[in-house]
């Protein structure tokens, strides 16, 4: 399902076989890592935040863009924390995320009908008949973008811009001017505070510690491109040897494709990445116990990631069911909850929004559910960006409904601003804090 329909096959089939041979973008013992990570997530020992674009874009494949996502992904992180008094793990929607389900195969405008948009590793947005065809280079270029973006984030990392002893490394410039400054300010003296505390009391030099790491995640939708770079690998399971999808650490499956007998589950269920399923109001039946047993036959903690967004509205009736259904099946899944993708909302001017209010409300019932029943949400994933766009209405000082048309650039769905997030990230702290998550 969710595939795109190209002309020419053997055009296809060219570019499939050069994309088999070029480097991948990931190591094994780097999926691996993160997989041993999510275990300790599961374990309620360490927390997840996995955010970025909806769909990213190659235009926006620039030096300021990246930087920005990992600002602000950083300084949600380092909130995150101070209120879990845990390891957050950071797992970015990016370098790979260019692939989008859609839920018409064509798009009418006036009298004109278009195949939809499907993200730049299918097709372009624009409305003509030239931008809309799937054009299978475009896997190339987005393998190179991949690539590059990766590329950047690591040198970033690695030259100190995530160094925990230098945070005003990665201020952004507008917290001076936010309602939440002092908050936030006195958040970074603590972690300041609790660094010195590290290496001059217990002697730990936080050399180590202090360093970040960043992983990968895209929607695993495309599964020719998928297909090419899964690769076998050293490190896993089978004689020291396994596949791995080597284009990312984490791969998810989505809403639309996740029939525990479809397509896209027969992939996942042969990769050895820890990959993670999107769960919605209609997949609380059986399904949870059918994804367990076919993703996950041996209960390994940091295998399988349940991600679900239902909605503010319907988490409170549908969450438990699916946990239940989870419990009763010996699952050690790890829980994720979008806030996102359930309160998806039209105004009456026709524009995609989200309401803060509403992505709160759907997490803050997510701990509490978890909670209820016996165990713990592990983490969030959030759409965001570092720009200063206004696509969600609401926050201390966030966008009313006629401010939408100011600097509303998402083709799919719409972010949190940097501002936004952060103040969601508070929030979820805070929220974790009182109840001693
Ligand atoms: C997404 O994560 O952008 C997405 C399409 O989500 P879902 O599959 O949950 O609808
Ligand atoms: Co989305």
């Amino acid at each position: 399902m969710q595939q795109p329909e190209y002309q020419d096959a053997e055009e296809l089939a060219g570019v499939l076989r050069e994309l088999r041979r070029l480097p991948p973008l990931v190591s094994s013992w780097e999926v691996l890592l993160l997989r041993q990570q999510l275990a300790e997530a599961a374990a309620g020992r360490a927390f997840v935040l996995q955010g970025g674009d909806c769909a990213e874009r190659f235009i926006y494949c620039t030096p300021e863009r990246i930087a920005n996502t990992l600002k602000v992904l950083l300084q949600m992180s380092l909130v995150l924390v101070v209120g879990a008094q845990r390891p957050v793990i950071r797992i970015g929607r990016f370098a790979g995320q260019y692939a989008k389900p859609r839920s018409a195969d064509t798009e009418r405008r006036g009298g004109v009908e278009l195949p939809s948009y499907r993200g730049d590793n299918v097709n372009r947005p624009e409305f003509t008949a030239e931008a809309r065809r799937p054009d299978p280079q475009l896997l190339l270029r987005g393998h190179e973008r991949a690539a590059l973006t990766l590329n950047f984030i690591r040198s970033l990392v690695k030259g100190g811009f995530a160094d925990l002893h230098h945070p005003e490394y990665f201020d952004l410039d507008w917290v001076d001017y936010s309602p939440l400054r002092d908050e936030y300010r006195r958040m970074v003296d603590t972690i300041g505070e609790a660094l010195r505390f590290m290496e001059n009391v217990l002697g730990v030099r936080a050399g180590e510690t202090g360093r970040i790491d960043f992983f990968t995640a895209h929607e695993a939708l495309h599964l020719a491109y998928e297909e090419a770079q899964t690769r076998c690998a050293p490190r896993g399971s089978f004689e020291g040897k396994g596949w791995f999808n080597l284009a990312a650490h984490f791969p998810w499956v989505g809403l639309r494709t996740n029939h525990p007998e479809g397509a896209h589950i027969e992939y996942l269920r042969g990769i050895e990445n820890p990959i993670g399923v999107k769960i919605g109001v209609e997949g609380t039946g059986d399904e949870v116990a059918r994804w367990i047993d076919t993703l996950d036959p041996q209960r390994t903690p940091g295998r399988l990631t349940f991600i679900h967004r239902f909605g503010a509205k319907r988490i409170a009736e549908t969450l438990p069911r699916a946990i239940e259904q989870a419990q009763a099946a010996g699952s050690t899944a790890l829980w994720v909850c979008d806030p996102m993708h359930g309160n998806t909302k039209m105004t009456s001017g026709g524009v995609k929004t989200r309401h803060f209010a509403d992505i709160y409300a759907e997490v803050e019932q997510a701990f509490d559910i978890h909670r209820a029943m016996g165990q713990q949400l592990g983490g969030v994933h959030i759409e965001l960006t570092g720009e200063n766009v206004t696509e969600c209405i609401g926050g201390a000082g966030g966008p009313t409904e006629e401010d939408l048309a100011r600097a509303y650039e998402s083709e799919v769905d719409p972010r949190l601003n940097h501002e936004q997030a952060l103040e969601l990230a508070f929030l979820i702290a805070r929220k974790m804090k009182a109840a001693g998550e």
